[in-house]
């Protein structure tokens, strides 16, 4: 009899090789998704190999199809073949990757992952690294690093005496920002109410860019508070990246911390021919990215990277008697806010081994490439108008009906409906539009080809 392991093998098997042939979208409802499923729980359990081909079933219409080359919502990666495969591995292992103690092989490996992934993106090797589910929560790692560290230069000790009382923290962030930066904020209890948005105008070549100007006069109005500055590599609309080099050093000589929100833009310093739109990334503070966008590993993935490891482990570092803690190799929970995880260094290892530095280089480059070609392509049908040619790997595009009405969403649900590609939409300047957004590695030039088809094709039954 076949085990519920093979099958599950199986299942998950069969999604990937289909990725080139099966619809993009999902092709199922809610009520579909639902159908196969009990409506209460069993009174007794179910054979195991059922329960995993019962919950395939009920998932298969419902599955989308992120791992496909033509999908472009959102920002989403791939998942490379040596980074999806030691992910398996590491949920057969079940190892508990919280302290050396509990999984040697996690905690060595890890390091090694943290050393590599600081020479990939030309941080400095004396950073400390911590993996965590993705960006929202390396954004409250990192930045619970911040709060520490400016509120320990203002005599506050915030890991014992909290936030109430505390000298206020002002948090200066480039008006682009992620959402996911506001809610870390919030987490962290520094609130959103603190943070002053720098950069909101500008004309077309500054848009979503922090002005050194305007950043040196909110340093002086906040009048040596502790100052958190946030800045962005890689907006999720324009791919705008803040100019690190001149923002930096104006931000550090006045005391402040500087972060940098890099879920897919730190990637760009891998790539020689890309790097100089982040020039000065490396003097930042601390960072932020995925590894489940442009690394391509699967879900999740996130790293938080700081220059001020001290800083970041007098937030995170716990004890408790019944932990067994201290040997030659570092204790994970010491930097991240969980306790129990997976060993989720392991595909982010995986990824960056199987790419190499030239690999990484033309993942990142390639994206680009194919994200200008989409961009291009469908731009230049009748209808379409281009918002925002990429600079990296983000554009933005809107469409209108013969009338002059705007029918981008219906424009993006017609090419999702076809299965051909997939796309999302974003409100832009008060109006509706298409984003592009490539980050996959298994997207070629067939894949843009049969993207703009598919597009012509959406477009012209709209108009
Ligand atoms: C620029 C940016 N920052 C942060 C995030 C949040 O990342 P995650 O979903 O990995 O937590 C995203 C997600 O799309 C993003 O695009």
């Amino acid at each position: 009899m076949t085990s519920p392991l093979d099958l599950a093998i199986t299942h998950g098997r069969r999604f990937v090789a289909e990725q080139s042939s099966r619809s993009v979208a999902p092709t199922g409802s809610r009520a579909d998704i639902l159908a196969p499923m009990p409506a209460a729980l069993p009174a007794t359990g179910m054979d195991a190999g059922d329960v995993v081909n019962l919950i395939a079933r009920a998932a298969e219409p419902g599955l989308m199809g992120n791992l496909s080359g033509r999908f472009f919502a959102w920002v989403k990666g791939g998942a490379l073949p040596a980074a999806q495969a030691t992910d398996v591995m590491a949920t057969l292992w079940d190892q508990n990757a919280v302290l050396a103690a509990t999984s040697p092989a996690s905690a060595v490996l890890e390091e090694v992952a943290g050393r590599l992934l600081l020479d990939a993106l030309h941080l400095p090797e004396s950073c400390a690294t911590s993996f965590t589910t993705g960006c929202q929560m390396s954004h409250a790692t990192a930045l619970a690093a911040a709060r520490h560290h400016v509120l320990a230069r203002a005599g506050w000790d915030v890991e014992v005496d909290g936030l109430f009382g505390a000298p206020p923290i002002c948090v200066l962030a480039n008006a682009h920002r992620h959402s996911s930066v506001d809610r870390a904020l919030r987490l962290l209890g520094i609130g959103t109410a603190s943070i002053v948005p720098l950069g909101g105008g500008g004309n077309a070549a500054d848009l979503g860019k922090v002005a050194a100007d305007e950043l040196a006069a909110a340093l002086a109005a906040t009048q040596g508070a502790p100052t958190i500055v946030v800045l962005n590599a890689g907006d999720l609309n324009l791919g705008a990246c803040d100019d690190f080099a001149r923002l930096v050093p104006i931000a550090q000589a006045a005391g402040a911390w500087v972060h940098v929100d890099g879920a897919f833009g730190l990637w760009l310093n891998a790539s020689p021919r890309l790097a100089p739109l982040v020039a000065g990334i490396a003097l930042c503070d601390s960072w932020a990215t995925d590894g489940h966008k442009w690394l391509n590993t699967p879900y999740d993935c996130g790293m938080a990277i700081t220059r001020h490891g001290d800083a970041l482990k007098a937030s995170m570092r716990m004890t408790a008697s019944y932990l067994t803690t201290g040997g030659d190799t570092r204790d994970p929970m010491d930097y991240t806010p969980e306790w129990s995880r997976r060993a989720r260094a392991l595909p982010t290892l995986a990824a960056l081994l199987e790419l190499g530095r030239a690999g990484l280089a033309d993942l990142i480059e390639r994206c680009c490439d194919h994200a200008l070609a989409i961009h291009d392509g469908i731009a230049a049908l009748d209808g379409a108008s281009s918002i925002a040619r990429p600079i990296i790997n983000q554009g933005l595009i809107r469409f209108h009906d013969r009338a002059g009405t705007n029918i981008s969403d219906a424009v993006i649900a017609a090419i999702n409906a076809s299965g051909e590609a997939f796309f999302s939409g974003t409100l832009w300047q008060g109006a509706r539009t298409m984003r592009i957004s490539v980050c996959n590695w298994q997207t070629n030039a067939d894949d843009v080809r049969r993207t703009v088809a598919a597009a012509a094709a959406a477009l012209a039954a709209l108009r």
